[in-house]
């Protein structure tokens, strides 16, 4: 069977997380992704975080898989012109080095538009044009200058990070749908053109509820479904919301039996207005289901507190696993806090090929993340990621190269 992107090639100049998460996602959807990589040194994430003595670190592989590593100095004149010949055969360079990088070693959106007009050019930045689009960004910079920081966490303590990968990983995402909404363009245009993904950008689109929130505050002083309503105050800023849901339905997470060892004996209950009678009904609480005080979301919108410290007293006599069988019997919304042990044990995410065993001739065997995204048209294979340079001679081959000029390429230090 064939892949969506067969035929694309991607020139991957991509680093650390944010640009290997968007390529990673292009070879996956088939696309011919060639990951250039400084000559000796490699992506600088390959001895990151290293758990294996000189194997690549999983922070590497596990975001470089079904690529192809070919080393060039591209600073090097003779390595330039590699770079040059790679441009030319390739449909998208995909980049997320420093601002400025790419200008600096010549290659200029100018001057790649003179080699190849068809050239998508796809960056990461971490910001967009402004005071700050000279600034390096990581991952929790981001985070915090998106909105994310501000809004998450308790209102008692200070900002806090979120473990998912919202800026870099995030940010990839948003710049594959780029890249791919760019090559539709170009099949009517016959044109490249400039993609770009800042990282406060693609953190604050996914921190769109919390602008919502900015201007109902703004407008009424108060959000009903914030647990600072009714008894804390507002300020003038949307503030951290704990586990509140985010929408128009409350949740909240709540202990369940073993919390007191377990530090993932939760789950997460929604008092989904469509099933309130349910609810009432599983807990033991039945007159909550007419009750006037109880019955309707408005009127239980000052109570939530209340509410779910009852549905807790349940919760905590059952294993969150229970919990979320007997609720679902119901209809009614939740979902155990799962470990990431539980998740890369569970049968049903490897059956569907989220997650993924791979093995490494370094290595060995490892567990990753496939593609979360599926097609019914063009499965996912997922292959090991490249060892630094392994791809070197064999695409220099495709480039025209033969081997007496890889040869004194190589002694040339240009690739
Ligand atoms: N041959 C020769 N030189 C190479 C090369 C190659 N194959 N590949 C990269 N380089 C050079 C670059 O030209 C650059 O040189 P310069 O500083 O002289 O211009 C140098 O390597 C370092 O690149 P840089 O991107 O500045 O790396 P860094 O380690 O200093 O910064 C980041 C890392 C992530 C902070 C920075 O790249 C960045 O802000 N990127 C954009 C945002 C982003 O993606 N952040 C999230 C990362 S997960």
């Amino acid at each position: 069977m064939g892949k969506a992107l067969d035929g694309v090639r991607i020139l991957d100049f991509t680093h650390v997380q944010s640009g290997p998460t968007c390529t990673q996602l292009l070879a996956w959807f088939g696309a011919d992704v060639i990951k250039v990589e400084r000559a000796g040194a490699g992506d600088i994430t390959r001895e990151q975080l290293r758990d294996v003595p000189d194997a690549d670190s999983l922070y590497f592989t596990m975001l470089n898989h079904n690529k192809r590593s070919v080393t060039i100095d591209t600073k090097n004149p003779e390595g330039k012109l590699v770079l040059e010949a790679l441009i030319q055969k390739c449909d998208v360079m995909v980049e997320n080095f420093a601002p400025g990088a790419l200008d600096r070693m010549g290659f200029t959106w100018e001057r790649i538009q003179e080699l190849n007009p068809k050239m998508i050019v796809a960056s990461v930045k971490g910001f967009g044009p402004g005071p700050y689009e000279d600034c390096k960004v990581y991952e929790n910079v981001a985070q915090c200058v998106g909105g994310a920081a501000s809004t998450t966490g308790f209102d008692d303590g200070p900002p806090v990070v979120t473990g998912a990968q919202i800026g870099d990983s995030g940010t990839g995402l948003h710049l594959a749908l780029g890249i791919v909404t760019a090559l539709y363009q170009r099949t009517m245009t016959g044109r490249g053109q400039k993609v770009l993904a800042a990282m406060q950008d693609g953190v604050l689109n996914l921190c769109r509820v919390k602008l919502r929130d900015q201007q109902r505050l703004e407008r009424t002083g108060v959000m009903k479904e914030y647990p600072q309503y009714p008894n804390g105050t507002f300020g003038e800023a949307v503030p951290r919301a704990g586990n509140a849901s985010g929408g128009g339905q409350p949740g909240w997470i709540l202990k369940c039996k073993g919390w007191e060892h377990d530090p993932n004996a939760y789950i997460y209950f929604i008092t989904q207005a469509p099933v309130w009678a349910k609810i009432c009904n599983v807990i033991g609480k039945e007159e909550w289901a007419t009750d006037p005080e109880y019955a309707t979301p408005n009127a239980r919108l000052p109570r939530l507190k209340e509410i779910f410290a009852e549905v807790e007293r349940w919760t905590m006599t059952k294993t969150k696993f229970e919990a979320m069988e007997i609720l679902n019997e119901h209809d009614i919304p939740c979902g155990p806090i799962l470990s990431m042990k539980e998740i890369a044990d569970d049968e049903s995410l490897r059956k569907t090929g989220t997650i993924v065993e791979v093995d490494h001739p370094v290595r060995g065997k490892y567990l990753t993340v496939g593609n979360p995204i599926k097609l019914s048209d063009s499965p996912t294979e997922v292959i090991r990621s490249p060892l630094l340079g392994e791809h070197t001679e064999e695409v220099m081959a495709e480039l025209g190269y033969s081997p007496e000029q890889i040869e004194a390429l190589r002694t040339a230090g240009a690739i």
